[in-house]
């Protein structure tokens, strides 16, 4: 089963996926086989969790980064047991209030996990994803399954079911047709083996809920999305990487400030003058005359922006423009995963700055 020929389409019929056609899915993971599947964040990439040759297939296919640990999803509660040495009182009680959902918990990993899924780290991170064809699938599976968020590494994630086949068909054994992602941003990442328990990526569940749960939570400095490219040792080892870029559109990101539609069509103007195109993804507030323009909802609901903002990248990416002029919203709740994904995917990542640098210099040489 290494290069699947035919990727097997599991759509819905009248809203809903066929109980057999599932089990074949379930069946397939049980086997070693690869099967992208919807969860409420975004979609996964699904492998049995503790079939290393299956998992190390999921890194292939993906392009990812080994060092690059992926996140282990379960559908009940006691499964977690066997993924780690222990549970933190803390973690306990995330688990009780926030599962199953858009919550991710780092755990000190037990020898039942093989290393490729956490990227040789001593911990592992565990999620219950509250979608209903992830979790059957998962329950129906009999195995934790590993799944990185199924875009090729570096893209955004992916959000629908169409971007999943028009991505991925020929690469993976089954693709679940799950419609649109409730959430559009991926789970928040906690690190619970510090006392403090540490946030280590926001998602689709907003800090601000979980320290009213279990009081205070540290930040790490590149859960803000603005230190990957710095060299500075990082926790989490996917912040280093670029991320969530389109393949073709440079993202210019326009932090939150008064006037920005102003401060936006300038660029946009000045980039027209030198004979780019330019497409602008906006909230519904922001007043601008002239240029394409893609709206990605009201400030007012930033889980509106967050469920449409992959989706809404990917398909100017696909129009081809030269340049997406996003415009930020306040970094708070799930305002803050918005903000980090933004950040990331309009970062130029070193080495490409270094090889630009080097490119002019040999330029100017000549
Ligand atoms: O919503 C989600 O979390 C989705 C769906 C499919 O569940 N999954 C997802 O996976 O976003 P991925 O692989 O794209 O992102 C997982 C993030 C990466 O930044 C990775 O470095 C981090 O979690 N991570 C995974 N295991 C870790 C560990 N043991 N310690 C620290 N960070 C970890
Ligand atoms: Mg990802």
């Amino acid at each position: 089963m290494d290069r699947p020929e035919k990727t097997v389409l599991i759509r819905r019929i009248k809203g809903r996926i066929q109980r057999r056609r599932l089990l074949t899915a379930a069946e397939s993971l049980r086997r070693g086989g690869i099967v992208v599947f919807p969860t409420e964040t975004v979609y996964g990439m699904g492998a049995d969790a503790l079939n290393a040759a299956a998992v190390s297939r999921v890194f292939s296919i993906k392009g990812r980064p080994l060092d690059n640990p992926v996140i282990v999803h379960v559908a009940d509660r006691s499964e977690v047991d066997r993924l780690c040495i222990e549970v933190p009182e803390k973690a306990g009680a995330l688990m009780d209030m926030f599962w199953p959902g858009p919550l991710t918990l780092v755990l000190r990993k037990s020898d039942a996990v093989p290393g490729v899924v956490t990227g040789n780290l001593d911990t592992v991170s565990v999620r219950m994803p509250s979608n209903e064809i992830a979790l059957s699938l998962i329950r129906s599976a009999r195995t934790p399954v590993a799944a990185p968020s199924a875009n090729l590494s570096g893209r955004p994630s992916i959000t629908a079911f169409v971007e999943a086949v028009s991505e991925l068909k020929g690469k993976v054994d089954f693709i679940i047709d799950g419609g649109r992602s409730r959430i559009g941003v991926e789970s928040t990442v906690i690190d619970m083996t510090h006392r403090i328990p540490r946030l280590l990526r926001p998602g689709g569940l907003p800090v601000e809920e979980i320290e009213l749960a279990v009081g205070r939570i540290s930040i790490h400095p590149s859960a803000r999305g603005f230190t990957e490219y710095r060299g500075a040792t990082t926790p989490s080892p996917g912040m280093k990487y670029r991320h969530y870029a389109p393949e073709h559109s440079r993202v210019l990101l326009f932090e939150k400030q008064p006037r920005v539609g102003l401060a936006i069509s300038r660029t946009r103007d000045r980039l027209y003058a030198s004979g780019h195109t330019v497409a602008m993804l906006l909230t519904d507030e922001t007043p601008i005359s002239g240029g394409v323009v893609l709206r990605l909802g009201s400030r007012k609901e930033p889980e509106v922006i967050a469920r449409r903002l992959f989706s809404s990248l990917r398909k100017l990416d696909r129009s081809g423009f030269d340049y997406i002029l996003a415009e930020g919203i306040a970094d708070e709740g799930i305002g803050m995963a918005v903000m980090n994904r933004l950040r990331r995917a309009s970062a130029v990542p070193v080495h490409t700055a270094g090889e630009e640098a080097g490119r002019r210099r040999k330029t100017a040489q000549r």
